[in-house]
């Protein structure tokens, strides 16, 4: 079959993946090649065992795949025969030199630059998936330019905003779709060219289209300001646990408000997973480089009061069980960084689990999907930590129950069970007030929520 339009996607990875299948899926005339340096990677997208697990993406990929969607390690024959090339390689925190522990890691990104120059033989357009800093299309544009043949490359941003868990319903209903491109005659025809991708199944109104540096820093904007609300809401859980406030009633009082809404105002532990951090650390970084301290401070202390949340939920099981933890068995319900998915990528259980194990405390993990990564994250911890799969069987002989993610299997036990198993006095934090804590103290457990009045049996 003749298609209307090849595009590839360098890096087959979390975001690439599932964005391409969809693409595929609504694009029926177009190629889409998916290439990613790691043939593992590549083998899994060819098997009925997909790297990653996403609800509907495997149906999608079934479909499509060797129709019109295809995973290959040939990078330099898909580079070739390419219309439009979207980069969606990692972009990881940097561990060394300068900038370690803030700046973002371009090494993949950069040699992805470079293998496009050096097999490029056509005009492409290249898009920007990858989570950037600001005007790292400069630095593309700059590397492309070194090609020496007589070809056009157009630099577009087309950040990626999908969550783990809903990527594909995100995908397929994203609130906005954003494209940056150039304000030149050769930028508003490539931006033109990737909008009319979207708009096989988009609604045109929700594609924005803006300038490139406003595409690329909104990216980082919207996770910090999602990251914000998380730790605004958390700073006052603490304010609540002093006053008998409740925090749910806040966030319901004030998520009432149009103008605040509702959402990403739930309490926890802390936020984690891949992007939150890393993105308001490099946003920092970035300030700091233009000499804006100020700014840089502001979106920093969004990170410290995430770092205080978990410290503050570990001061606070010690303080309440005696002050003392050592030697007591302690059953974390959860491992991911949310609900639905095996994901631990700085999960706030990593640093809860740590700080009990330092004060010597028989640390039990429960996670329905999350063990195997949790084993990893832990590997130099081995012989300090069981493993369970039971919930009931990790509860047995514990003094604590520590919930650390909100999996809906959490709610459904019967706690009646659990606290006859437990030694006594029992105890439950509940760092994501997920379960019922006024029927968990008519069991007779000494409950401990986040950012509400704790209900104890102790006089
Ligand atoms: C996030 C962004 O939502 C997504 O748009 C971006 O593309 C990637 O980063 P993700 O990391 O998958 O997605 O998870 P998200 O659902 O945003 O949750 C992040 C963390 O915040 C989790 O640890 C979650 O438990 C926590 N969280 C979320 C809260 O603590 N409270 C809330 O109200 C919402
Ligand atoms: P994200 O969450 O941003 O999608 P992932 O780490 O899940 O990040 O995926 C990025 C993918 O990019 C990885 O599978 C990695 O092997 C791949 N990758 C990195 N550099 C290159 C490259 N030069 N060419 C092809 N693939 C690459």
């Amino acid at each position: 079959m003749e298609f209307k339009k090849k595009i590839l996607c360098i890096g087959a990875g979390y975001v690439g993946g599932p964005t391409m299948a969809v693409i595929a899926l609504k694009c029926p005339e177009y190629r889409v090649d998916v290439v990613d340096i790691s043939k593992e990677r590549i083998d899994a997208w060819n098997s009925s065992s997909l790297p990653i697990y996403e609800p509907g993406l495997q149906e999608i990929v079934e479909d499509r795949r060797g129709k019109n969607l295809f995973f290959t390690t040939e990078v330099e024959k898909n580079i070739k025969n390419a219309d439009i090339i979207f980069v969606s390689v990692n972009t990881p925190t940097k561990t060394f030199g300068e900038g370690a522990g803030m700046a973002s890691d371009l090494q993949y990104w950069e040699s992805t630059a470079h293998q496009i120059v050096k097999f490029a033989e056509s005009d492409k357009i290249i898009v920007e998936k990858s989570t950037l800093p600001v005007r790292t299309a400069e630095a593309m544009e700059r590397i492309l330019k070194t090609h020496n043949g007589n070809i056009k490359f157009e630099v577009v941003s087309n950040p990626e905003f999908l969550a783990e868990g809903t990527a594909i319903k995100d995908l397929l209903e994203p609130d906005r779709v954003l494209i940056g491109a150039h304000k030149t005659q050769e930028g508003r025809k490539a931006s033109k060219e990737i909008a009319d991708i979207y708009k096989h199944w988009i609604p045109k109104r929700k594609i924005i289209t803006t300038n490139l540096w406003s595409s690329e820093l909104s990216k980082l904007i919207a996770n910090a300001f999602l990251a914000q609300r998380i730790s605004s809401i958390n700073s006052i859980s603490a304010l609540c646990e002093k006053t008998d406030a409740d925090i749910s009633e806040i966030a319901h009082a004030i998520g009432s408000d149009s103008r605040i809404g509702e959402k990403f105002l739930q309490t926890s532990v802390g936020f984690g997973g891949s992007c939150f951090k890393k993105d308001i650390l490099n946003l920092v970084y970035i300030a700091k480089s233009y000499g804006l301290y100020e700014v840089a401070d502001y979106w920093e202390s969004v990170v410290k009061m995430n770092e205080y949340q978990k410290s503050r939920f570990v001061r606070k099981i010690i303080k309440e069980m005696f002050n003392t933890v050592a030697g007591k068995k302690i059953t974390l319900f959860g491992f991911s960084f949310k609900a639905d998915t095996g994901d631990t990528r700085e999960s706030p259980a990593i640093d809860i689990t740590k700080a009990l194990l330092n004060e010597n405390a028989k640390v039990t993990i429960h996670d329905p999907k999350a063990l195997k990564n949790a084993k990893l994250d832990l590997k130099d911890f081995d012989k300090d930590i069981i493993y369970d799969t039971d919930p009931y069987k990790a509860a047995e002989d514990a003094n604590a129950i520590v919930i650390t993610t909100e999996w809906s299997q959490f709610k459904e036990l019967d706690y009646s069970i659990i606290f006859d198993s437990m030694k006594k006095p029992a105890f439950i934090f509940d760092g994501r007030n997920i379960l019922d804590h006024n029927k968990l103290f008519d069991m007779g457990f000494n409950v401990y929520p986040t950012g509400k009045k704790q209900l104890t049996h102790f006089s």
